[in-house]
């Protein structure tokens, strides 16, 4: 099946063809992060009218790149929500026209989904294993959920305060460094000793799954405060220290999930921060005793904002539910983690 996915959610206008949820045949994506960047921030409405701009050529350059034309796609995915309501907005109205014109059917993907399937592609021949934990890390999200299909699962704990990747650009910011703050750090961290400076463990007292990042940033002003005008020499073993605490409290919170779920066949790192190393390497420490595959996107590309993940949660959606996975659908920039597996209700509370 051959599944044309488009992603408009933030600055960002992306598609890409993807064969079966795994072969990506084709992506294009054009960014405005750049000029964003250089403002400080994205500016939702000239995100949007970018957007406008780019969205016909990027659809043109993933059908060429994958040398398809329309009468060869099967179906249409696009992301419904969360985001900016401006951009996804150009995203659901390209596919909802395209969808008309071409009478192909129509896939709403919620976001967090399209990050969930991102382990799945590029896979050629070891099917990831259910049921599994997956790690969803990125500049919004600090979420661990328990999966027992492409399409069911449980939210088993968030984020009480800043996101994992938030700690990393904000902590990059008080260190100086530029954004995004999470390459940044690992670069200078790669040359410091991660056991210089001791940090807290949040919520150590705590069981379950959620997490906390806001202190370990409050722990990291006052370091760089007390260290006084030695810190400019220490900022690598500063850097290695902090990332290695982050990374330190994921785990933590991994574990309590995992002695919760001991069915557990495989742990997935998703989202942008899953391209950390240092993060890679705790969770194999983590894995390996337990005999639990670690998985990460096959490619840096995929831990970011893209279409390919968007297609192939479609397809999943469509393998497993074929007559809802078409069903109409309100583009919604809020859209909460109940949504996430359209078919099922979750259970509330952590655990
Ligand atoms: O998933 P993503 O591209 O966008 C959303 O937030 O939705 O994630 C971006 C976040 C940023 O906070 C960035 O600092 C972080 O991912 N990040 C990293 C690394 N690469 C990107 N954090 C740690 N280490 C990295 N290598
Ligand atoms: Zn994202």
């Amino acid at each position: 099946m051959l599944i044309l996915g488009i992603e408009t959610s933030c600055d960002e206008t992306a598609a890409s063809v993807v064969k079966d949820g795994t072969q990506v045949l084709s992506s294009s994506i054009a960014s405005s992060q750049e000029v964003f960047a250089e403002l400080g921030g994205v500016i939702p409405e000239d995100a949007a009218r970018r957007q406008l701009q780019y969205m016909v050529p990027v659809l043109q350059q993933a059908l060429d790149e994958a040398k398809l034309t329309w009468k060869e796609i099967d179906a249409i995915a696009v992301t419904r929500g969360p985001g900016l309501l401006g951009s996804l907005l150009i995203g659901t109205t390209a596919a909802r026209a395209l969808a008309s014109v071409h009478q192909l059917p129509l896939i709403g993907v919620h976001h967090t989904l399209g990050h969930l399937s991102s382990v799945w592609l590029g896979l050629e021949h070891s099917a990831p294993q259910f049921p599994c934990i997956t790690l969803s890390v990125s500049g919004g999200h600090t979420d661990i959920w328990h999966r027992t299909s492409h399409t069911t699962g449980t939210l088993l704990g968030h984020t009480r305060d800043d996101a994992v990747g938030e700690a990393f650009d904000k902590g990059a910011q008080l260190l100086g460094l530029p954004y995004p703050g999470g390459p940044a750090i690992a670069k200078l961290a790669q040359k410091g000793n991660p056991l210089a400076f001791e940090f807290p463990l949040p919520l150590a007292e705590e069981q379950g799954c959620d997490s906390s990042f806001s202190g370990l940033k409050t722990a990291l002003r006052y370091l760089i405060r007390d260290q006084g005008e030695g810190a400019a020499t220490r900022l690598p073993d500063i850097a290695a220290s902090y990332e290695r605490a982050l990374c330190a409290h994921l785990v933590d919170r991994l574990e309590h999930a995992l002695d919760a779920h001991p069915d557990t066949r495989e742990l997935h790192v998703v989202g942008g921060v899953s391209a950390n190393v240092t993060l890679r390497a705790q969770l194999e420490k983590l894995c390996a005793p337990l005999n639990i595959v670690l998985r990460a996107p096959q490619k840096s590309t995929y831990c970011t904002d893209n279409a390919s993940m968007i297609a192939a949660a479609a397809f999943f959606m469509h393998q497993e539910n074929p007559d809802t996975a078409t069903e109409e659908f309100a583009t919604q920039s809020t859209l909460s983690h109940t949504e996430v597996f359209r078919t099922q209700q979750m259970p509330a509370g952590s655990l």
